[in-house]
């Protein structure tokens, strides 16, 4: 999740993108806030191997940091429960390159606290989101999503328990299709975000 107060509108459409194929392992950016787990899951995952992770910055929202991942060498920013706003300047940095994990199968449940918003709501299934950060709250287009059942939880804690693994799995996933430059943007629905069958 993103904490992203009142903002302009998300974009209605996203361009048609391809992406260049790039050598591995690519450079990549991790932006963190929380307890970091995500980000331990990243360099147990696909750090050294597909993507090597240049830099890593906590509570930091600055034109600066920007200048400064690019100066890293950064190709790819990882939001992994960062809670700072991300403003157009620093999209427009690295376009169609930052993504985020968020524990809510969205559009459901967008923006802070996602799983209690999920609790007092009273759903039944939860699930994780990887998508691509836009203008918007939790708005880009999905790159991996995955529902659990978890009809008696009850605490934020139960639910976060079974969502980390998952979102630990997804995001090095994603980050791992992003390297092999395997994500495609379907021509007929710029929503949509496939990834190439033979990409592992
Ligand atoms: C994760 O639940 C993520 O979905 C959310 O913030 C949390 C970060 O956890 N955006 P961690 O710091 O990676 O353990």
């Amino acid at each position: 999740m993103r904490a992203s107060p009142a903002r302009a509108k998300p974009r209605q459409s996203c361009p048609r993108l391809s992406f260049a194929r790039v050598e591995a392992p690519l450079p990549i950016a991790v932006l963190v806030s929380g307890t970091g787990t995500n980000l331990q899951a990243l360099l147990d995952t696909v750090h050294s191997r597909e993507a090597e992770i240049v830099a890593v910055a906590a509570n930091v929202a600055d034109r600066a940091l920007a200048d400064w991942l690019l100066e890293r060498g950064a190709r790819l920013v990882v939001l992994a429960g960062y809670m700072e706003l991300i403003g157009d300047a620093f999209l427009s940095r690295f376009p169609r390159a930052v993504i985020n994990v968020h524990p809510s199968l969205l559009p459901a449940f967008p923006g802070l606290h996602a799983v209690e918003q999920a609790l007092a709501y009273g759903v039944k299934v939860f699930g994780v989101t990887v998508h691509f950060v836009d203008s918007g709250i939790d708005t880009g287009p999905v790159i991996a999503q995955r529902a659990v059942e978890l009809p008696h939880a009850r605490t934020p804690d139960e639910v976060l328990s079974v969502l980390h693994p998952i979102e630990h799995e997804l995001l090095a996933r994603a980050v791992r299709l992003f390297a092999q430059a395997a994500l495609e943007t379907d021509p007929e629905n710029p929503r949509r975000i496939v990834a190439a069958p033979s990409a592992g």
